[in-house]
């Protein structure tokens, strides 16, 4: 009897396409109990970005809990959670010139959205808010309501209004302006679309199907809201804390978005914690308005202090990660060209390639894990194969991953070819 199918409800996956019982974990590497092992190109959908059980994050979280210091305490004042609020402001805002107020949500990135959502409305006293086309924001009913894809959307139950869904950068024909429609809507009174409360993005659609947006467009994006005073919300719960390279992803476009959403990796040891930022003058929150239970939970204040500490204080990291991209990028851009049409999107380490028959990617995901790689897709079809490595892994564990990538390619791509055609 398999007490997960048994047991456990049909919602469930991951365990559906990953069909073992993972046991251990270390580094870029994941091992089942049947002692296979396995590169990690998955990392815990960005929640990992530092690796499995990095022992310098390990180390400090067993001294806090065998020591007897507290593990919960809501958002109560603790030792641990100030360590990590000096860290982030000397370590991540002030070397970016970056003037945000904290606030901890409950632990997972939908309620770091949900929070942006809320007071984006709070403070402009408008209703609407814009998302993008094939956006993910995470699935309750707020972030649905801004997310692209309609399984998910259809979830909810409900109509998810309040909200409309405008052209990501890339998304019209080429040589399309994607936010002359926005651009044109703020500027006519008589437009008839109610001016929005705020936009929110992601740099990188990460389950979109990983196109990213080119710096300028998030820059005239920016521009676009600021002239009109809709507030800008950037979603990097998955491509930020290092994943596209620095450690905000809207870095390069050099912009300050009024409200940014981070999650997954923030704790760094894969422990859940989500932090929405925001500006100053933007903190119209009640005490208590907006609460939780889980908000801040100590053991992932320590790591993420250690991991802020560790990667963050100079620019090692940084590097190590623009060095594991060019070669991952070379990879990627290999193996996309042995299939017509085939095209490598997304940024930094959070790369893939996108087939245009959308039955490739997920026979590439099938093949990969039958040879010891862990690697999933994205993308409305499945059609994009994802590659999301540790920002920590070594140069011969991505050259190992990116050889089994390469493998399950040639198998996947040669099945295609002798299945009949749709
Ligand atoms: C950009 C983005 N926002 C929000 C979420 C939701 O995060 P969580 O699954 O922790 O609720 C995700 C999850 O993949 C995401 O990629």
């Amino acid at each position: 009897m398999d007490v997960f199918e048994d047991l456990e409800s049909n919602v469930r996956s991951y365990c559906r396409t990953w069909d073992t019982v993972f046991a251990r974990a270390d580094g870029s590497r994941v091992y089942g109990e049947d002692g296979r092992g396995y590169v990690d190109f998955f990392s815990g959908a960005g929640a990992l970005n530092y690796g499995h059980n990095n022992p310098l994050l390990l180390r400090p979280l067993l001294r806090y809990l065998e020591s007897g210091a507290i593990v919960h305490s809501l958002d109560m004042k603790t030792q641990a959670k100030r360590r990590f609020l000096e860290a982030f402001r000397d370590l991540v805002l002030i070397p970016r010139e970056l003037d945000y107020k904290v606030m901890f949500t409950g632990p997972t990135g939908t309620n770091a959205v949900e929070a942006a959502l809320k007071l984006a409305r709070k403070v402009t006293g408008r209703h609407h808010v814009l998302g993008f086309t094939n956006a993910f924001h995470g699935m309750t009913l707020g972030s649905l309501s801004v997310t692209g894809n309609s399984m998910k959307r259809r979830g909810a139950g409900i109509p998810l209004n309040n909200t409309s869904s405008i052209p990501y950068d890339g998304y019209l024909p080429p040589g399309t302006d994607d936010l002359i429609w926005l651009r044109q809507i703020l500027a006519d009174s008589g437009s008839g679309v109610d001016k929005p409360a705020a936009v929110i993005v992601e740099t990188v659609q990460g389950e979109g199907g990983l196109r990213a947006a080119r710096a300028a467009w998030l820059h005239d994006l920016s521009e676009v809201c600021r002239a009109h005073g809709v507030l800008l919300i950037v979603d990097d719960v998955q491509a930020g804390c290092g994943r596209t390279g620095t450690f905000f992803s809207f870095e390069p476009a050099g912009i300050t978005p009024d409200i940014v959403c981070l999650s997954k990796s923030i704790s760094g040891y894969g422990l859940p914690l989500a932090l929405t930022l925001f500006r100053p003058e933007l903190d119209l929150w009640q005490p208590g308005e907006h609460n939780g239970t889980f908000r801040g939970h100590n053991p992932a204040f320590v790591t993420a202090t250690a991991a802020l500490e560790t990667y963050w204080a100079d620019t090692g990291l940084q590097e190590r990660v623009a060095a594991r991209t060019a070669e991952l990028r070379e990879g990627l851009e290999e193996i996309a060209g042995w299939s017509d049409g085939a095209q490598v999107r997304g940024r930094g380490l959070l790369a893939g390639i996108f087939y245009p028959d959308t039955r490739t990617a997920a026979r590439i995901a099938r093949q990969s894990f039958a040879a010891g790689l862990l690697v999933e897709t994205s993308g409305p079809e499945s059609e994009v194969i994802k590659v999301m490595p540790p920002l920590t892994i070594s140069a011969e564990d991505l050259a190992t991953g990116l050889d089994l990538l390469a493998g399950a390619a040639t198998t996947a791509t040669r099945e295609a070819s002798l299945a009949p055609s749709r």
